[in-house]
């Protein structure tokens, strides 16, 4: 499998995607048997996970039934958005919302794509109740068509090798086997996911990676935002990895918001086993930005 060249353009729109890292963040893949996604949602590692056959999970029923059709039946996928598009440019806004009542009925895959694709900021945001509320970007036409197949086909390519579930991630880590390399994005520790509304229990998912450690499977997880002087760090207990490098994420939303000056966001990434050394080194310098970033806001204080 070619890995793409440089970030490849979101087929699924996923807040929190490792789009903007994923092809640095790759380089610490290592080989393995089988690489494991169990928390995939928008898929950003897949294109670079460097290991042919994956396994990848989602805990959310229409993302994945999303990702089964673009691998599946990506002519399909392609004619049911714009099918719903051409619909829109025709006949106005109702349409959206006609396909956000259905879609929060029958939760079909196809009409959760042209959700994501038309509303708001492409944010894709459910209530209490699990319904899909964001409401329609008015000013926008949403992706054309033509663009969107290309991009389907694209993606395509990638998931030849590569299985979806529907399980909790425990369901999906309890078939990984020594020389299996696990990806791990979870909800942030101590959030409610913003999609399923259910708390993430650190204690558990912490006992699941000792779990693996045991098993002898390779491991990378990344956990943690932190923007200027703010952290928000869960640290991972130290018995459970062996090493931890930053990775630049972006930059914060929030002062970007307030437009005051913009603070980057270093995230943690954690390994259950020793990197290249020159990874070490490349990754070093990034924490050596980040800790350079706290001090500046420390000597401010
Ligand atoms: C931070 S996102 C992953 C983003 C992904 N790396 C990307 O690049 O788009 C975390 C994902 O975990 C999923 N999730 C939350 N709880 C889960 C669980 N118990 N089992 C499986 N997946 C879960 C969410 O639906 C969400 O898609």
């Amino acid at each position: 499998m070619k890995k793409p060249k440089s970030t490849l353009e979101p087929v699924i729109k996923w807040s929190g995607s490792k789009r903007q890292v994923a092809n640095d963040l790759s380089r610490l893949i290592t080989e393995g048997n089988t690489y494991f996604e169990p928390f995939v949602g928008g898929g950003a590692m897949l294109p670079f996970r460097n290991i042919k056959n994956g396994i990848a999970n989602d805990i959310i029923p229409e993302l994945v039934n999303l990702w089964e059709a673009i691998k599946n039946e990506p002519e399909q996928t392609a004619f049911e958005y714009q099918t719903r598009w051409e619909k829109l440019q025709k006949e106005g806004h109702q349409i959206y919302y006609e396909i956000r009542d259905k879609f929060n009925e029958t939760k079909n895959c196809f009409d959760f794509l042209f959700l994501t694709r038309t509303c708001v900021n492409g944010l894709i945001r459910y209530n209490e109740k699990g319904e899909f509320n964001n409401s329609f970007h008015l000013t926008r036409p949403g992706i054309n068509p033509k663009t969107l197949k290309e991009i389907i086909f694209k993606w395509n390519y990638y998931l030849k090798d590569v299985e979806f579930y529907n399980l909790d991630y425990t369901e999906v880590l309890a078939n990984v086997k020594k020389n299996d390399f696990v990806f791990l994005d979870p909800p942030y520790g101590g959030t409610k996911d913003r999609y399923t509304k259910i708390d993430f229990d650190l204690e558990k998912f912490y006992s699941e990676l000792d779990r693996l450690n045991t098993i002898g499977a390779k491991w990378i997880l990344t956990f943690d935002g932190n923007a200027g002087s703010r952290e928000y760090d869960y640290e991972l207990p130290k018995e459970i990895y062996t090493h931890k490098v930053f990775i630049k994420t972006g930059n914060s939303p929030f002062t970007k918001m307030m437009k005051t000056t913009i603070d980057a966001v270093y995230e943690s990434v954690y390994l259950n086993f020793q990197p290249a050394n020159e990874l070490l080194i490349d990754f070093g310098k990034q924490a050596n930005q980040k800790l350079a970033l706290q001090s500046s806001f420390e000597m401010q204080d």
